[in-house]
């Protein structure tokens, strides 16, 4: 197959992360067309790709001849560009959170589905080289309990301390952690959740949730909590409780330590998980492998989505039990 002509929906933040890969890509593929609503990106992303840059996606979707779709804006930014593409049947690659109307998600989903693509979510922390090895331990011994935490700043972009745009802290970071959680643990029955706001103090427009808390219980039974925030940065950490002493504490990033009284085994990771997560929908689009080898499609990834904001809905009513609307 000739490269595949990618286009761009966003070319800030994550989209350099992925420009990075495409540029690691070799022949499979070359991004032929972009589009920002700020000049000096879709200047930039042109000039460094020989592409077409746009100010508008409803033009760039009219004009150019696209093999693939990278969306790249802000959770509260999707506007209809995904139908657009999906009516002209062209896979898409969405970041995380996909959108923050659980609705539209649903509708992106069953669109999608209808026209048979191919499709994937930033969700690349599932992509990490050491997951199996967690995955198969967590199959092999009888968890209990979780407890997990994940504390990052508050990032620098202007959407993300509104509310209404980002989803705050338990959907548009935590959102990874949460769907490593399902990934090794199955669908959530239900959760309750609480949040802490006044922390942060000294940022303008910020409605965002300093920090929560939320116990989930997942179908199989496996109980835990998860605590998240942003009004500092802490590394955070997985940790998992199984019978007869048995523990394993997992990074987002890879490394593992699993221990009882008598072993301890630790691992690290070795792939660019980030760079595979790309060339695995690359090569799904050329036809080189099973759209099925995409680890985050869009219909796995609305799961997740479900579960981050059936905790936002909980703590919005007070902590009651929120099971996420699929
Ligand atoms: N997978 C990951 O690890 C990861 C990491 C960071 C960000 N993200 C996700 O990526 C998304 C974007 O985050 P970011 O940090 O790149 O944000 P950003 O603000 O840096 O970039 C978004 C860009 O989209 C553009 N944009 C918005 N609406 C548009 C429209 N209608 N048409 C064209 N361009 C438009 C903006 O002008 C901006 O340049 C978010 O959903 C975020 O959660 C994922």
């Amino acid at each position: 197959m000739d490269k595949v002509r990618v286009g761009f929906i966003g070319c800030g933040g994550i989209a350099q992360y992925h420009f990075g890969h495409y540029e690691k890509m070799g022949d499979k593929a070359q991004i032929v067309a972009c589009c920002d609503l700020l000049e000096d990106r879709r200047k930039k992303t042109a000039e460094r790709f020989g592409a077409v840059p746009y100010a508008d996606y409803r033009e760039m979707l009219d004009r150019e001849k696209l093999d693939a779709l990278h969306i790249c804006v802000h959770p509260g930014a999707h506007d209809g560009m995904e139908f657009i593409a999906i009516e002209k049947g062209i896979p898409l690659f969405v970041q995380k959170p996909m959108t923050l109307d659980m609705k539209y998600a649903r509708k992106v989903m069953n669109a999608i589905k209808k026209k048979g693509l191919i499709s994937a979510v930033g969700l690349q922390c599932r992509y990490v080289d050491t997951l199996p090895f967690v995955k198969n331990w967590v199959e092999h011994h009888e968890i209990a309990t979780i407890s997990c935490y994940r504390f990052g700043g508050v990032p620098m972009v202007w959407w993300w301390r509104q509310m209404k745009e980002s989803g705050g802290q338990a959907v548009e970071q935590t959102i990874h952690n949460f769907d490593i959680l399902r990934y090794l643990f199955g669908e959530v029955e239900q959760v309750q959740a609480a949040r802490r706001r006044g922390i942060v103090k000294d940022i303008e427009n910020y409605d965002v949730d300093d920090a929560s808390s939320t116990l989930i219980t997942f179908k199989s039974g496996v109980i835990g909590t998860f605590t998240t925030g942003c009004f500092g940065a802490f590394p955070g950490d997985f940790n998992f409780f199984a019978a007869n002493g048995h523990k394993m504490e997992y990074g987002l990033g890879g490394t593992y330590k699993a221990t009882s009284a008598n072993m301890n085994i630790e691992g690290k990771p070795s792939n660019d998980f980030g760079q595979e997560c790309d060339e695995t929908f690359i090569d799904a689009v050329r036809g080189e492998i099973s759209a099925d080898e995409i680890l985050s499609p869009y219909s796995d990834a609305c799961k997740t989505l479900a579960f981050t904001l059936a905790i936002n809905e909980s703590m919005d009513q007070g902590g009651v039990p929120v099971k996420p609307a699929m």
